[in-house]
């Protein structure tokens, strides 16, 4: 350990992110050994001062702050972590920006395209290192997609198209706003689904299959009015329970997204399938694991869909793990996010995907929401 280089994080946040970056951190050294890098758990920061002790005693942060601020204005601090709902997304990091810190971002990078814009503004002019968390980049069955897109096997690809489903909104007694309940509420979350779900399947789409250039969209919001949980008044809810869109992409292939909140038996079905003239692709988070993988050149009586069991040494990060056909879990697609930053401080390259990459994603989300109310077609102005 002493003699590895550190990387002494300040994490904002402590809910559900701040609980699976921290095991990324805590994981990493064990079983990437041969990074330079190693995390420190330097601090952590949340707004209740006997919450963020308890996180801290119970994660091994070294110290606690109240204000994010305190963490940004911190010298033993080199990374900032933003674990908080939408709303501080842009504020944290265009003052740890400011103040030369690099950033790991959770996403949806912002609430909206202009506000992704100024941190875009601010990372450029510090030149500070970034990346943001969509992490289902980093599942093994994703990242071997990525590799069999790249290498060409499927050909020219004609559709691309994924789901993000869950019912959890679904009862019309559920509150909307304030702690857990965030994603409610329009102020502070952005969107509804389009932004917590669906800005998930653009990201690994325009990864996979290249940029999106026009969309058509709809939303719904089937449960006009709740309570708000910090007003305690019944108000309008202003968030999309239900988007879908088709596009086109700029290779030429079609697309078609869904996402809801409201597909009853679902808690978190994220699918998607690629066709190509030679070959398709699909993956299933149920069932995180596996690749399913139809290759038209195959022996006509042999000819099927593949399930391949993604957990081979030679798979994208398995020889990290244990032995062949032992699976891994969502926990490790953050772990390997975090190995990626490391391995990106000693090369010097990027950390995929950057605020300027996640900021496309954003791009593709606008277009949706202003499609969805002119019921036209919008061009997303992503143009690779
Ligand atoms: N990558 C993924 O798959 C994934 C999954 C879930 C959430 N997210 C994203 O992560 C972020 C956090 O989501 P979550 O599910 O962890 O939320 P959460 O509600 O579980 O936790 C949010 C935390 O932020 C704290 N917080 C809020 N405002 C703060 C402030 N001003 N200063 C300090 N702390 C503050 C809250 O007290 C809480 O501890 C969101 O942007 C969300 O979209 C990403």
């Amino acid at each position: 350990m002493s003699e590895k280089k550190q990387l002494r994080i300040g994490l904002i946040g402590i809910g559900f992110m701040g609980r699976t970056h921290t095991n990324g951190y805590k994981r990493v050294g064990d079983f990437f050994p041969a990074l330079e890098y190693r995390p420190v758990l330097k601090a952590v920061c949340s707004r209740n001062a006997e919450k963020v002790k308890a996180f801290a005693e119970q994660w091994g942060y070294e110290s606690t702050e109240t204000d994010w601020k305190k963490i940004i204005s911190r010298d033993d601090i080199d990374a900032v972590d933003i674990c908080t709902p939408n709303d501080f997304h842009a504020e944290i990091a265009i003052a740890a920006a400011a103040a030369g810190k690099m950033i790991l971002c959770e996403k949806p990078l912002a609430r909206n395209l202009a506000e992704s814009q100024t941190m875009v503004d601010a990372i450029e002019k510090a030149g500070v290192k970034n990346t943001v968390w969509y992490n289902y980049r980093r599942l093994p069955a994703v990242m071997l997609a990525k590799q069999i897109i790249d290498s060409g096997k499927l050909g020219r690809i004609f559709h691309y198209r994924a789901n993000f489903l869950q019912d959890w909104t679904i009862n019309a007694n559920l509150p909307q706003g304030g702690e857990g309940l965030w994603r409610m509420d329009a102020a502070v979350a952005g969107s509804g689904v389009l932004g917590d779900l669906l800005s998930h399947c653009i990201d690994t789409a325009m990864w996979l299959n290249g940029g999106i250039k026009d969309v058509t969209a709809m939303t719904e919001t089937f449960i006009k009015e709740r309570v708000h949980q910090l007003t305690g008044k019944v108000q309008e809810v202003t968030i999309d329970d239900a988007c879908s869109f088709i596009c086109h992409f700029n290779n030429g292939s079609l697309g078609l997204f869904e996402s809801t909140r409201y597909a009853r038996g679902h808690k978190a079905l994220y699918t998607f399938e690629i066709n190509g003239e030679n070959a398709s692709i699909r993956w299933d988070l149920h069932d995180l694991n596996r690749l399913e993988y139809f290759d038209n050149a195959d022996q006509s009586d042999l000819k099927g869909w593949r399930s391949i069991h993604v957990t081979d040494g030679d798979h994208p990060y398995m020889n990290k793990w244990w032995v062949p056909g032992l699976g891994i879990g969502y926990e490790h697609s953050f772990v390997h996010q975090v190995a990626d930053f490391l391995k990106s401080l000693e090369t010097g390259e990027k950390c995929s995907p950057t605020f300027t990459e996640a900021h496309q994603t954003q791009k593709v989300c606008e277009a949706v929401q202003e499609s969805a109310k002119s019921g036209s077609w919008k061009n997303t102005g992503v143009n690779d």
